[in-house]
C-alpha cells in the first residue's frame, strides 16, 4: 500500500471489516490479508513506552524499552513554548519510528479542573487555550514525521476517582468553552491521526458510545477525518460504540462476532462497520507513509530533554537575589530528591529512561563549598539522624538549597489526591533549616500543584521544577547556577488553600455523578472574577531579569478582528525570556462570563537592553460565547477590552475596543420579553407603532419591572396587548 492509493474496504467481507474494528493484541490493530496491515501503538506522551515483547501484559508499566523521558506535560506546558513542544514531538516521533511504533497515544489535554486530579502531571493547563496551542504543537511535531498522534482523553476526564463509571455532568456552554475547546483547536489546527475516547460518561452517556460527541461534534462540526479509538477497556457495548462513531476497540475483547450478528439482525447498519473499517485502513495507510529510522541520537535527545526542562521550571519567588547561586558560596544541598530524582509520574505514561541526571551530580563540582545531606527519607518515615545531619550542614552554609516534593505514591494515574500539602516531615525540615541558615532556596518536584502558603515565608526563593523528565537534575542545576534564566510560567493557579478551588465542593462527586457546578469558572476564570486571593496566579513566573511593556497598538483588520501589538523590553542585566500574555476582558461590573480569558501568548527571548514588537491576532471567535439556544457561537456587539501582561494578575497594558457583533438577532415570539421586543431592530418600532409610548417610555423603576415580562403575559394586564394583537405583531416581524 502506498500513500497515494485510496483506501477501500469494499472488497472485504463483513467479518473482515468487523475484525478491523478491534485490535489483535494490546498494542496492535488487526491486519486483513495483504489488504490492510496492522498498526502498532504505544503510550506516550512524554516518552515512548514500547513494552518488552511478551512481558507484563497491559499492566507491565515499568518494563518498556529505554526511551528518552522528556518532561511530562505539567512541565512542558509550563514552558509556554510551542516551538519547543513541536521539537519534542518530532524527537518522540523519531524514537517511536525506531521502536516500530506507528501511533503515539498522546498528548493528554484534559483541563486541570482540580489540583487533586491524580493525572494532572500528564495534562497541560487549567486553561484550554494553553492546552490547545501546546497540544497542537506536540501533535504537529509527532506527525511531521508521519507518525500518528492520538489526542486523549475525549472528553471531560478530569479526575481519576471512579473514572471508568462516573458521569461528568456539565452544561453545554461549559463543555464548549472549557472542556471541548482544546480538542477543537487541535483537531482543526493539527489534524491528529487519532482521538481516544475517555472512560467516563458525559451527562449520563458513555463517551465511547456518545454519538453527539464522537460524530456530531467531532466529525460533523470540527471536520475530524481520523480514527476514534477507545481508551483501554472503555467500551461496554461494542454495537452502540460503533454506531456512535467509535472506530476501534482497544484492547480487543474478542467480540467481533457481536458486530456481525448485529448487522445480520438489522440492529446495526453495515455502513457504520464499513466506515470504521475504512478509518482503520486509513490509519494503516498513513502509518505506511511514515519516515522510518533505525535509531536516534540518545545524547541529542537527552540534551533536548534538558533544554525542555530548563524552559519549564517556574521561579515562583526570589527574594534578596538569592538566586542564582554564587560558586564561591557555601551551599548546603539538602533533600534526597537532589540525589534520587522524582522526574515523571506513574501509570500508563511511565517511561524507562535512557539515562538519568541528578541535581546533586550536576551541582557537586560547582564550587568548593557545595555539600550534600539527604535530610529525610523518601518513604516519609521520620529519621532524626538524617535530619540532624542536614541541619548541621545548613548551619555552616551561606545558602541551603532544599529539595522537597511529593513522594511517588502520592500521585498517579488511577486515583486522586485528597490534599495538596507537602509531607509534614519535609515542612518540619524546612523550618529547622530556616532557623540556622541565613538564606533558603526550595526546589519543588511534584506533578500536581502543592500548597505553599503554610511554609513559603521560610524560603527566600522557590523554584517549582515539576516532574522534569530524565535530564531534570542537570536542568535544575543550570537554573540554580544561572547558566540560563528561568522562563517557565504557571499554567495552573496555586491557590492559598484547597478550599478556595472553585470545584472544591463538587470534586470528585459521588453516587455515580460529578457535578461541574462551578461551570466555566475554572482556575483563574474564578479567582480573577471574584478577586479571590491566591498564592501565585495563573501565568506567573519570575526570572533573573525584568521586562517592560509599552506601546500597545490595536488595529481593526476586519469585522470583529484586530491586530494587537506591543513592545517588550528586557530592562535587566541578564538574557532571559518573557511570556507575553493576551487576555480578552469583559464587563467587570456585571460578570456574565469570566472577567478575562487568555487568547494568545508568545515567548520571547531577549538580551539585556533589547526590545521587540510582539504581535497577536484577535478574532471574533476569541470573544464569542456558546449559545445553547442557538447551538452556535455568538459574538455580542459592544465594548470589551484587550489586556497584555505577565500573568492574569499582572496586566501591563489595556485598550478598550468595540465589537461589531455577529448581527444575529434572536427571532421574536410571543414569549419574547418586552425588553427583547423593544431592543429588536424590527420588533421595537413595530411595538411602538402599535402601543405608542405607553410601554416604551415608562419611568425607570416601572420599566425595569416590566421589561422582563414576556409579551404574551401582558394580555392579563388589560393594556391592550390582547393575544390577537401579540399574534399580529409576531406575524409582522416574522415576514
Ligand atoms: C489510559 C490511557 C492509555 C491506555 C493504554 C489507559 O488506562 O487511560 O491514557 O493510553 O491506558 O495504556
Amino acid at each position: 500500500m502506498t500513500q497515494s492509493e485510496p483506501v477501500s474496504v469494499e472488497g472485504l467481507t463483513l467479518e473482515e471489516k468487523a475484525s478491523l474494528t478491534s485490535g489483535s493484541s494490546t498494542w496492535r490493530t488487526t491486519a486483513v490479508r495483504d489488504v490492510v496491515p496492522a498498526v502498532t501503538v504505544a503510550d506516550g506522551p512524554h516518552g515512548v513506552r514500547r513494552q518488552v515483547k511478551g512481558s507484563g501484559g497491559a499492566l507491565g508499566l515499568t518494563d518498556s524499552v529505554p526511551a528518552t523521558c522528556f518532561p511530562p506535560a505539567v512541565a512542558l506546558g509550563s514552558s509556554w513554548d510551542a516551538a519547543l513542544a513541536r521539537r519534542v514531538g518530532a524527537a518522540l516521533a523519531r524514537e517511536a519510528s525506531a521502536l516500530g511504533v506507528d501511533v503515539v497515544l498522546g498528548p493528554g489535554i484534559n483541563i486541570k479542573r482540580s489540583p487533586l486530579c491524580g493525572r494532572n502531571f500528564e495534562y497541560f493547563s487549567e486553561d484550554p487555550h494553553v492546552a490547545g496551542v501546546l497540544g497542537a504543537a506536540l501533535v504537529a511535531g509527532i506527525q511531521s514525521r508521519g507518525i500518528g498522534a492520538c489526542v486523549k482523553h475525549f472528553a471531560v476526564n478530569n479526575q481519576e476517582t471512579d473514572r471508568m463509571r462516573i458521569s461528568a455532568d456539565v452544561d453545554e456552554r461549559t463543555l464548549r468553552e472549557i472542556y471541548l475547546a482544546a480538542f477543537e483547536h487541535i483537531v482543526r489546527e493539527a489534524a491528529p491521526h487519532a482521538v481516544m475516547s475517555s472512560y467516563n460518561k458525559i451527562n449520563g452517556v458513555s463517551a465511547s458510545e456518545n454519538h453527539w460527541l464522537l460524530t456530531r461534534v467531532l466529525r460533523d462540526e470540527w471536520g475530524f477525518d481520523g480514527l476514534v479509538v477507545s481508551d483501554w477497556g472503555a467500551v461496554d457495548d461494542r454495537v452502540a460504540a460503533l454506531a456512535a462513531g467509535l472506530d476501534l476497540e482497544m484492547p480487543p475483547t474478542r467480540t467481533d462476532q457481536e458486530i456481525v450478528d448485529a448487522v445480520r439482525a438489522g440492529r446495526l447498519d453495515e455502513a457504520a462497520v464499513t466506515r470504521s473499517a475504512a478509518r482503520v485502513a486509513e490509519l494503516a495507510r498513513r502509518a505506511a507513509g511514515a519516515e522510518r529510522f533505525a535509531d536516534w541520537d540518545a545524547g541529542a535527545h537527552h540534551d533536548l530533554a534538558r533544554e525542555a526542562a530548563r524552559g519549564s521550571a517556574v521561579l515562583l519567588k526570589n527574594e534578596h537575589g538569592v538566586l542564582p547561586l554564587s560558586p564561591s558560596a557555601r551551599v548546603a544541598v539538602l533533600g534526597e530528591p537532589a540525589r534520587t530524582p522524582r522526574y515523571q509520574g506513574f501509570g500508563s505514561s511511565h517511561v524507562v529512561p535512557t539515562r538519568l541526571d541528578s541535581a546533586w551530580d550536576a551541582l557537586k563540582d560547582a564550587g568548593p563549598g557545595f555539600g550534600f545531606a539527604a535530610g529525610y527519607r523518601l518513604d516519609g518515615a521520620v529519621d532524626e539522624p538524617l535530619e540532624r545531619e542536614a541541619v548541621e550542614l545548613a548551619a555552616g552554609a551561606d545558602v541551603a538549597v532544599l529539595f522537597l516534593g511529593l513522594p511517588g505514591e502520592a500521585e498517579s494515574e488511577g486515583f486522586d489526591r485528597t490534599s495538596i500539602d507537602l509531607p509534614g516531615t519535609q515542612v518540619a525540615l524546612l523550618r529547622a533549616v530556616a532557623r540556622v541558615c541565613p538564606r533558603v532556596v526550595v526546589v519543588l518536584a511534584n506533578g500536581g500543584v502543592v500548597s505553599v502558603a503554610e511554609w513559603e515565608s521560610d524560603a527566600d526563593a522557590v523554584l517549582e521544577a515539576w516532574l522534569p523528565g530524565q535530564a531534570g537534575g542537570s536542568a535544575i542545576a543550570d537554573l540554580l547556577l544561572g547558566v540560563c534564566s528561568p522562563s517557565g510560567r504557571l499554567t495552573e493557579t496555586i491557590p492559598k488553600r484547597l478550599a478556595d478551588v472553585p470545584s472544591h465542593l463538587h470534586f470528585p462527586g459521588g453516587d455515580g455523578h460529578v457535578a461541574y457546578g462551578e461551570g466555566r469558572y475554572v482556575g483563574y476564570r474564578y479567582y480573577d472574577t471574584l478577586d479571590v486571593d491566591v498564592a501565585y496566579p495563573f501565568g506567573h513566573g519570575l526570572t533573573y531579569s525584568r521586562f517592560e511593556y509599552s506601546d500597545l497598538a490595536v488595529t481593526e483588520t476586519g469585522t470583529n478582528e484586530w491586530a494587537v501589538e506591543c513592545t517588550v523590553t528586557n530592562a535587566g542585566e541578564r538574557a532571559a525570556a518573557e511570556v507575553v500574555q493576551l487576555y480578552a476582558a469583559f464587563d467587570e461590573e456585571h460578570p456574565t462570563r469570566p472577567r478575562h480569558e487568555l487568547r494568545g501568548f508568545a515567548k520571547v527571548e531577549l538580551e539585556p537592553g533589547a526590545g521587540t514588537r510582539v504581535a497577536f491576532t484577535l478574532t471574533g471567535r476569541d470573544i464569542a460565547w456558546w449559545s445553547v439556544s442557538r447551538g452556535a457561537w455568538r459574538i455580542d456587539a459592544g465594548p470589551f477590552a484587550v489586556e497584555v501582561g505577565a500573568s492574569s494578575r499582572d496586566i501591563r497594558l489595556r485598550a478598550g475596543l468595540t465589537a461589531a457583533g455577529d448581527g444575529f438577532a434572536d427571532a421574536l415570539s410571543r414569549m419574547s420579553t418586552l425588553g427583547e421586543w423593544l431592543d429588536h431592530p424590527v420588533g421595537g418600532p413595530a411595538l411602538r407603532e402599535r402601543t405608542g409610548t405607553r410601554l416604551a417610555d415608562l419611568p425607570p423603576a416601572l420599566s425595569a419591572l416590566v421589561r422582563g415580562i414576556p409579551l404574551a403575559k401582558f394580555g392579563a394586564f388589560g393594556i391592550g396587548l390582547t393575544p390577537d394583537v401579540v399574534d399580529e405583531l409576531v406575524a409582522a416581524v416574522s415576514g
